[in-house]
């Protein structure tokens, strides 16, 4: 597998997949029953945007650099500005993060998050990234997929969001949902 997302991220279709997940995960937490989270495609968790990858392909400046200049962005984009700036406390961008910190930093105490990641470089920095966050997020290098298929979550009260297969617009994961929502269960996956 050749796909390295540090070239990509914080480019506009983070962005708008950012965006989105923040707002999910707020609106998630509102509710009184403990969230689960798997991630099947989580990536390294942080990205050095000075680093070759990013810099070789300039998407971020195109995408969160601008994101966080423009002070007239929609008000959507708020969270995902907080917890960029809350990466880059001196508030210079050096850093992005993608979805594992963007879900682990919202959840509570008995919410959890697993993030699955195949690389083992990337999933070395995912490990690191979730060693900082509060207890209940953790790193696993194994496959997705798999995980979601094969571990006997609570499916019918999970909501899966699964990546779709670009040949066909079809979901090639299962897709679980409930209205019932004791716990929920989301994949950012890939974006296509
Ligand atoms: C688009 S990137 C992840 C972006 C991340 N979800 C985010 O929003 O910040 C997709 C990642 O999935 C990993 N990957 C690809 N197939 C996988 C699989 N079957 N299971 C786990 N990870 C996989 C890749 O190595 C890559 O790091």
């Amino acid at each position: 597998m050749n796909y390295r997302h540090a070239f990509h991220a914080g480019n506009f279709a983070d962005l708008v997949k950012h965006g989105a997940v923040t707002l999910i995960i707020d609106r998630l937490v509102t509710l009184p029953e403990p969230l689960l989270v798997v991630d099947t495609h989580a990536g390294a968790g942080l990205y050095d945007l000075g680093g070759e990858m990013a810099l070789k392909s300039g998407e971020a400046e195109a995408g969160v650099l601008r994101l966080m200049a423009d002070n007239a962005a929609p008000d959507a984009f708020r969270p995902l500005k907080a917890a960029v700036l809350n990466a880059n406390r001196d508030g210079v961008i050096r850093v992005y993060p993608g979805s594992p910190v963007l879900i682990a930093d919202r959840l509570r105490r008995d919410d959890e998050y697993i993030g699955a990641e195949l690389r083992p470089d990337d999933f070395d920095i995912l490990g690191k990234a979730m060693a900082s966050s509060r207890g209940h997020a953790r790193a696993v290098n194994n496959d997705g997929f798999s995980l979601l298929t094969l571990r006997a979550w609570p499916r019918e009260d999970a909501i899966a969001l699964p990546r779709m297969s670009k040949s066909s617009g079809r979901s090639s994961a299962p897709m679980y949902s409930s209205s019932r929502r004791r716990r929920s269960a989301i994949s950012t996956g890939e974006p296509g």
